[in-house]
């Protein structure tokens, strides 16, 4: 009896995680960090407060950012789930905004910047042109115990004007008529 409820409670979620498809149980409790650490080994996203306050296991869900420590790993199921890793590939260069936070040394300890590279990763798509204000705003939502957010919002602030420059120039121009 026993038996059949453990294994009754075990679902197997898959799921893409940076791309790739992968699938493992879960019990339905399972927080999406958990498994996501513990079940498919990604362990870039961190977890501090495990109740969704301090932003660090922020990862992405269908390209939207996500406290992973507030979401239960069966609602990932047949999602696309990123995560700090899947920013650039392995012996790849490092994403515009990774080599930003380097530039500008907005690594700082390094505990809660995968999710903020998350967050700002999604939010530099839906906002191509931040004020430095709308920048803290979103911030806001991770607990830095370093302190010191200026470096990152220099190097948020500054990818985003980096992405802008591109897209300019890569407009085709048209001769005068
Ligand atoms: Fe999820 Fe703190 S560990 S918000
Ligand atoms: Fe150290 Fe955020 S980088 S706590």
């Amino acid at each position: 009896m026993t038996d059949t409820l453990a294994r009754d409670a075990l679902h197997t979620v898959r799921l893409r995680l940076n791309g790739t498809s992968r699938g493992a149980p879960c019990e339905t409790r399972t927080l999406l960090s958990d498994f996501i650490r513990d079940s498919l080994g990604a362990t870039g996203t961190h977890v501090g407060c495990e109740h969704g306050v301090c932003g660090a296991c922020t990862v992405q869900l269908d390209g939207v950012a996500v406290r992973s420590c507030m979401t239960l790993a069966v609602q990932a199921e047949g999602r696309e789930l990123a995560t700090v890793e899947g920013l650039c590939d392995a012996d790849g260069p490092m994403s515009d905004l990774q080599d930003a936070f380097k530039r500008h040394h907005a690594l700082q300890c390094g505990f809660c910047t995968a999710g903020i590279l998350m967050s700002c990763d999604d939010y530099l798509r839906r906002k191509p042109d931040p004020s430095e204000a709308e920048v803290r705003d979103m911030l806001s939502g991770h607990l830095c115990r370093c302190t010191g957010y200026t470096p990152i919002v220099r190097a948020v602030l500054e990818t985003a004007a980096q992405r802008r420059s591109r897209a300019l120039s890569s407009v085709p121009s048209f001769p005068e008529a």
